[in-house]
């Protein structure tokens, strides 16, 4: 029998702790957001159909972008036990210099049309939180102003080679000039990827306003105020270039002829590190290593150009085993949590890119919105670290992820797997391209054989190098 008594008022007292309402509706908004996709569904809510289109969709089907999102759902993680996790640190070292988290911003074309604050918030964000932030050629904020924004961070510069060579030289001058530590090439952009959702909105630059555009702005009018009452949205770096439209600026950006002569060129001006984005094979990762790189990024630009291209978290073991002795391995495309991040840095990436985690936040709320996003990956990075044991980035190792097989190849194909030793490879000579070849310190490769992870088998990953020491500290 349930023993009963009369409820005491005293004891009701204790448990009646009611919250003081939050009268920021900013806030509240931000703070009800547990995740990116949560912060993805108020972005939504706040930015007209156009714009928020143009940054959530990708190219053709789009069955790019989903599978790499699909990949990274399906990561099983292998925890150690009775390590004391008590303490972990995140930080990391790439590309010279620190971060204090495993990611950084990706370059993202015309920031402020997403939410006017566009690239000062998230190089502000950055800043505050100790990542690097990368400026895109199309960026809406000047080159200039991006460094003023974030003065004694890290900022990185993306550039397109375009049409008109000479404003891409400017480009990079201008970029080196300002103190920028890192340029990263794109290369996965011949011609622009058909985004079918920015045609059937009859997305433009400027946004026309039309009958439909009026109707989508009735619920979202403090974007629109924003919009209106704020200096017009431009290429920024590029609005001193001469007197061409916005149209032939974008057009200009693409050219299907840039090819290794450029890299050579461009080498040859930048004075930091450089990064190639967009690799996609192995035999390309292999060829940018012996041209001594400093960095590559596989990535299929968050599947906004080629619809199907392979899956850059799928290319990552074994290209960090074949090259991760001489470039820093870095993956971008579908990162939506922290433990993404920590399954790449597992699997032998030396760093990560966040494009749209970054603008649905600023979506969401602007600069404070961009500060969330971060907080929300910094707080999925630890918490995934502690559940696995593991107390450094350094600490993580391919045996504590596996990717499980519904998206792997069914076979590999014939050419490639000629092309894949049994073996990790010796470290790959740098070609005279390279700027400061003899003191690059090499990074040990860290990541499994793809064919094992595909299969789900943790066991048969190798161990990782015993002599690696943390690069960090
Ligand atoms: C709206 C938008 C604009 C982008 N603009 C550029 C750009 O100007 N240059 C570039 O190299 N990559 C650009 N990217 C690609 C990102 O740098 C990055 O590779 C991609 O967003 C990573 O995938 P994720 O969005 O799933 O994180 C853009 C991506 C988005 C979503």
């Amino acid at each position: 029998m349930v023993k009963r008594q009369f409820p005491n008022p005293i004891e009701l007292a204790k448990l009646m702790k009611f919250k003081a309402p939050e009268l920021n509706g900013k806030k509240r908004r931000l703070d009800s957001a547990l995740t990116i996709y949560d912060l993805k569904a108020i972005a939504q809510r706040r930015t007209p159909k156009a714009a928020y289109d143009y940054t959530d969709g990708s190219a053709e089907g789009e069955i790019s972008l989903s599978r790499a999102r699909q990949a990274f759902e399906d990561i099983e993680f292998h925890p150690s036990i009775l390590r004391d996790a008590s303490n972990v640190s995140t930080t990391t070292q790439v590309l010279g210099g620190t971060s204090a988290m495993p990611f950084g911003i990706a370059p993202t074309g015309f920031t402020r049309l997403m939410q006017t604050e566009g690239e000062i918030a998230g190089a502000g964000a950055a800043a505050a939180a100790g990542i690097p932030f990368t400026l895109s050629t199309l960026g809406t904020t000047s080159i200039e102003d991006v460094k003023a924004a974030n003065p004694n961070g890290r900022n990185w510069f993306q550039l397109y080679v375009m049409r008109e060579r000479e404003i891409s030289y400017g480009l990079v001058e201008r970029a080196a000039a300002a103190g920028y530590d890192t340029l990263m090439f794109t290369v996965d952009t011949p011609i622009a990827g058909a985004r079918l959702r920015d045609t059937r909105n009859g997305f433009s630059i400027p946004p026309q306003l039309t009958l439909g555009t009026i109707a989508n702005a009735i619920p979202r009018p403090w974007w629109w105020f924003d919009f209106l009452t704020t200096p017009p949205l431009e290429f920024a770096s590029l609005s001193s270039t001469g007197g061409r439209t916005v149209g032939e600026l974008l057009n200009s950006a693409m050219d299907p002829s840039i090819n290794y002569e450029d890299l050579k060129v461009i080498r040859a001006m930048w004075p930091g590190k450089i990064v190639i984005k967009g690799v996609q094979n192995l035999e390309d990762s292999k060829r940018l290593a012996d041209l001594g790189v400093d960095g590559i990024l596989l990535s299929n630009h968050g599947g906004r150009q080629l619809d199907r291209a392979p899956i850059p978290f799928h290319l990552l073991p074994e290209v960090a085993r074949e090259v991760g002795n001489d470039v820093e391995v870095m993956v971008d495309t579908g990162i939506m949590n922290g433990a993404d991040v920590v399954a790449s840095m597992a699997l032998g990436a030396k760093f990560t890119l966040i494009g749209r985690a970054y603008l649905y936040g600023l979506m969401a709320g602007g600069r404070e919105g961009v500060d969330r996003t971060i907080e929300i990956l910094s707080s999925q990075i630890v918490r995934t670290m502690k559940l696995l044991e593991v107390t450094s980035i350094e600490e993580l190792e391919p045996k504590h992820v596996t990717q499980l097989q519904r998206l792997a190849p069914r076979a590999v194909a014939p050419s490639a797997a000629a092309a894949v030793p049994a073996k990790r490879a010796a470290p790959r000579k740098a070609a005279a391209t390279k700027a400061t070849p003899a003191t690059k310190k090499a990074t040990p490769a860290k990541a499994t054989i793809a064919s094992t992870t595909r299969t789900g088998s943790a066991k048969a990953a190798p161990k990782k190098p015993a002599a690696k020491k943390p690069a960090s500290k």
